[in-house]
């Protein structure tokens, strides 16, 4: 048999053509294989050609035992060999949650969390750091990335609310298209398929971030209360919030949609036929495959067969299983075989897979590009990430010309945890699912900027409490890093957003060791300031700025200037949250949605 004479392994043929072709000359149980989504753990490797697996995922933290670069390629490449030992050698999808930078692998950028990004309100700025997190995933072989995250978040409680670039349709909506582009896109606007690029998955839709207080699964996770909820709004509101970053997302290219835990209309996202088929699909066009999120599907029913069954009929496309994918194949294979899935359904969902895999150039290219893993974590892209950071930076308050920090002060006194720890200033999604404290990527913590950037003439001396026993006398300056431990999705829902005893125990201390005292707020969202901000000379909202901390530096210094907004309102206190809440009065935020100083004091 000639290996290439099959017309669907021909190149120079339509991508629809190849993708009729190869249909049909598959069988019932190799199109079930391509609908289904398997976590890397959890499937031996000759079972990824034995059930002709079409996508497989590193979840959240889902690393390589060595975590480098050299081994997250290698790790791809040999799942993509068995997938291409099958008879017809349909390459594999490899998807990774590489939310800020290809964060999960030790060595990679780690740029700001779409919330520092939303700040900066620069769509270059967005496209430019998604194309470098794209050519970081492709040098390994990641052909896909689950981003960008679309969500409209309306309540800051939600352990998400960082991962949105911001609570305002229109700044999701041209943001989030700008890092389509940047992923899907080369800088010379080459489409997908060209070496860098990686499929973008606009998530999660929809309606992820407009879910009530205590109305997630409770069987779950305890401490779940708005993720995974249920979206309240009626359909005029649901398609006014939270669908225009999806039309704006399919007008740009987007080709993969994650479908969102949360419920809507008394049903679960999963098994909406109106939204997935009618809307998405049918109105807004979108010609690629949708896929599920993690585990989804199993929550529709406690019946595997029922919960398979609603959700592709709903037009659910890929299901990311993501464990028992023996068990998710024997009912989706019972399920056509029965009738109640029917063999057109099945063959719309994996024309749609495959008509991505041609456009993407995967049967011609099915290895990523290793000759960029020499520039991960490069100069070049630290640099970027760099300008991120300081562009990401809001001067919430700055009195007595607290800052930019004089050149010629003579000692800066540095306090809290947050200062000197990566891990903090990285946040969730960043090696570990949950993200974790500590030295766990390389990069510059800010204590580290702030020694490198300051004249020879300046002390910079570090005592976590804030305390200095050891040394006699104020400091001219003192900067507190205070702020929130990494958190991620439903974990991070929090009731109660005030800073924690041990950093206002490093405010009231540092405030006694210092004549200005400039707080730096490491966080994924707003935090109850309101009771300590009166000690504060300066503060300054940071976010999760990831591995660069010269960023911050750079902007305290007065190297770069302050020109972040807020890109979520800030409330005065937690009776204010959440915002336009129907049956609270409404009350004067701290800082409404868009403010941010300059340093001479002016709202910039
Ligand atoms: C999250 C998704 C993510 C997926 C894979 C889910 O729990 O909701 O955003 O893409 O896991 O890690
Ligand atoms: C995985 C994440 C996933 C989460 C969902 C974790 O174990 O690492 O990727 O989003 O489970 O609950």
């Amino acid at each position: 048999m000639h290996l290439h004479s099959e017309p669907y392994r021909n190149p120079a043929l339509p991508a629809a053509a190849r993708v009729e072709d190869l249909l049909s000359r598959m069988t019932l149980e190799e199109k079930a294989g391509q609908m289904t989504l398997v976590e890397k753990n959890s499937i031996g490797l000759a079972d990824i050609a034995d059930r002709f697996i079409g996508g497989m995922l590193s979840g959240g933290g889902g690393s390589p035992s060595r975590n480098t670069p050299a081994a997250w390629a290698a790790m791809v490449r040999g799942f993509q060999e068995q997938a291409l030992k099958t008879r017809w050698g349909v390459p594999l999808l490899y998807g990774a949650d590489a939310v800020h930078g290809h964060a999960n692998m030790r060595g990679a950028v780690v740029f700001p969390h779409n919330i520092g990004l939303g700040a900066s309100r620069d769509p270059d700025l967005v496209e430019r750091v998604a194309r470098a997190t794209a050519e970081e995933l492709a040098a390994t072989g990641v052909n896909w990335n689950y981003a960008p995250m679309l969500a409209v978040p309306q309540d800051i409680r939600w352990g998400r609310t960082y991962e949105g670039f911001g609570e305002d349709t229109g700044l999701v909506t041209e943001l989030g298209a700008a890092a389509l582009r940047g992923m899907q896109k080369t800088a010379e606007g080459a489409r997908l398929g060209s070496p860098g690029t990686v499929l973008a998955t606009p998530k999660h839709y929809v309606g992820d971030g407009g879910t009530a207080w205590g109305t997630s699964d409770m069987f779950l996770q305890q401490q779940y209360m708005l993720d995974q909820g249920v979206t309240p709004a009626d359909e005029a509101t649901l398609r006014a919030i939270h669908l225009p970053p999806y039309v704006e997302a399919i007008r740009n290219g987007a080709l993969c949609v994650m479908v969102s835990f949360s419920s809507w209309g008394g049903m679960k996202m999963h098994a909406q036929h109106y939204l997935l088929s009618e809307v998405l699909k049918g109105e807004l066009g979108f010609r690629g495959f949708t896929v599920s999120d993690w585990g989804a599907v199993q929550r529709i029913s406690s019946d595997l067969l029922t919960a398979v069954v609603a959700s592709v009929n709903a037009g659910l496309d890929m299901v990311m299983v993501p464990y028992d994918c023996r068990a998710f194949l024997g009912e989706l294979i019972r399920a056509i075989r029965s009738g109640d899935i029917s063999i057109q359904r099945v063959d719309n969902a994996v024309r749609r897979i495959l008509m991505v895999k041609f456009e993407m150039g995967l049967f011609e290219h099915p290895f990523g590009d290793d000759s960029g893993l020499a520039q991960i974590g490069c100069d070049e892209r630290r640099q970027l990430a760099r300008e991120a950071v300081r562009k990401s930076l809001v001067l919430l308050k700055n009195q007595a010309g607290a800052l930019p920090l004089s050149d010629d002060t003579p000692l800066v006194f540095v306090a809290g945890r947050a200062a000197d720890d990566i891990g903090i200033q990285c946040g969730g999604w960043t090696v570990e699912w949950q993200g974790q404290p500590g030295d766990i990527v390389p990069g510059t913590t800010i204590l580290e900027a702030l020694r490198a950037s300051c004249p020879r003439t300046t002390e910079v001396a570090y005592d976590p409490p804030g305390e200095f026993e050891s040394r006699a006398g104020r400091a001219p300056v003192g900067l507190a890093v205070v702020g929130e431990l990494p958190y991620a999705e439903g974990i991070g829902d929090r009731a109660d957003l005030s800073l924690s005893e041990e950093d206002r125990a490093v405010i009231r201390a540092l405030r006694e060791r210092c004549e200005r005292l400039v707080v730096i707020l490491i966080s994924g969202r707003p935090l109850i300031v309101t009771d300590w901000i009166e000690q504060a000379d300066a503060l300054v909202a940071a976010w999760l700025p990831g591995s660069e901390g010269q960023g911050v530096a750079d902007v305290l210094f007065g190297h770069a200037p302050f020109t972040g907004k807020l890109p979520y309102t800030w409330p005065r206190s937690m009776d204010q949250v959440p915002q336009g809440d129907p049956v609270r009065p409404t009350s004067t935020p701290l800082f409404p949605y868009g403010y941010g100083l300059d340093a001479g004091g002016a709202l910039s």
